[in-house]
């Protein structure tokens, strides 16, 4: 009896031990997170993202089998692994891309044809072993289905700048744009800018939806002012769409335009200022020397001049004496050579000053 008792103590406490273990670790519930909906561009591609639960916990792979389907039709497959059952409308077109064993149902359609609007549900089926009789499981989340709302043009490009362009200041402008393909994103290119000058970015919105972001950093020239920078957005499947912006380019604060005639001009006065200087110096110092040479020169003049008038009153009477003074003219003579003497005295001063 004690054995029996024991027994059934240690079957309780597994029992418990059980429990408590399966709702620590087993998922439990059916469960799945899909987006309501998503924007559809025709010709391009979509993924839903796709994630869910069970009640079995984890399930390999291969042991899990997902399907998508038209939301009021179960028999209207668009996704399963036995191709034949799938809808020949989207016969290649659709993919499993998440891994069930790690509880992903995520599917990607490509291309997008303008009437797969849905809503498309996922569903999962699966066979339990943990019962004697193996019925699979199977589970429709028929309240998380998405639907699409179809883009016919390809969405514009958006393109921001924080700070407008400066002339040789770093400038960055940023384009982008939102789809629902992670994994064909769009690729933006730019009219304007090196590769080592273009960032991109891929970034989850929220439940599918992304944003590809090009980033174009350069330095601007004179010559970009007024010059169209645009950027354009090819999407999977060929779409294009582009946006424009025209460059202003402010221009570094540049007083050349006044500074050059300014220095121009003030270089001339200057030179020419010296030069005046110069020739009026050098002319003073040559008026000065011929001054003093003219002075001289004049003096000389003068004094010859005036020594030759003293001379001319001294002997005109005698030199040219009228002829009716002749009684005088013996004493005249004996003057003269008094005279004769004063002259000679006169002439040696005369040279004698030169
Ligand atoms: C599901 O799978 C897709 C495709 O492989 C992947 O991009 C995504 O990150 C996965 N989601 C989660 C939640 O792991």
């Amino acid at each position: 009896m004690r054995t029996m008792d024991k027994v059934k103590e240690n079957t309780i406490f597994f029992l418990l031990l059980a429990a408590v273990c399966s709702t620590v670790f087993g998922d439990g519930e059916w469960g799945a997170s899909i987006p309501s909906s998503l924007d559809a561009l025709v010709s391009s591609c979509i993924v839903i993202p796709c994630t869910f639960t069970h009640p079995a916990g984890h399930l390999p792979h291969s042991r899990l089998r997902g399907i998508w389907h038209l939301s009021d039709k179960r028999n209207e497959i668009i996704y399963h692994e036995d191709k034949t059952k799938i809808l020949e409308s989207f016969k290649d077109r659709t993919d499993l891309k998440g891994n069930l064993g790690e509880n992903n149902c995520t599917l990607e359609i490509t291309p997008i044809k303008d009437h797969d609007n849905g809503p498309f549900c996922f569903r999962l089926e699966y066979v339990r072993t943990d019962r004697n009789e193996p019925t699979p499981e199977k589970f429709s989340f028929a309240d998380q289905c998405v639907e699409f709302k179809m883009l016919y043009t390809s969405p514009e490009p958006q393109l921001t700048q924080l700070k407008s362009a400066v002339q040789g200041k770093p400038y960055t402008v940023t384009c982008s744009v939102h789809h629902t393909c992670p994994l064909h994103p769009p690729t933006l290119s730019w009219t304007l800018g090196t590769a080592d000058e273009i960032a991109v970015k891929h970034e989850s919105q929220n439940l599918g939806r992304w944003k590809t972001e090009s980033i174009l950093t350069f330095i601007p020239v004179e010559k970009d002012d007024y010059t169209e920078l645009t950027c354009t957005a090819t999407f999977n499947g060929g779409a294009i769409s582009s946006k424009s912006l025209t460059l202003y380019v402010k221009r570094t604060e540049n007083y050349n335009h006044i500074i050059i005639p300014v220095a121009a001009v003030v270089g001339t006065a200057i030179v020419f200022g010296l030069f005046c200087i110069l020739m009026v110096k050098k002319y003073k110092t040559r008026i000065s020397e011929l001054q003093r040479q003219d002075g001289s020169m004049w003096n000389r003049m003068s004094r010859l001049s005036r020594s030759l008038n003293n001379v001319n009153s001294k002997t005109s009477k005698p030199r040219f004496p009228s002829p009716k003074s002749h009684p005088k003219s013996y004493n005249y003579e004996q003057d003269l050579g008094d005279g004769d003497d004063y002259i000679n005295t006169a002439d040696l001063n005369v040279y004698g000053n030169i």
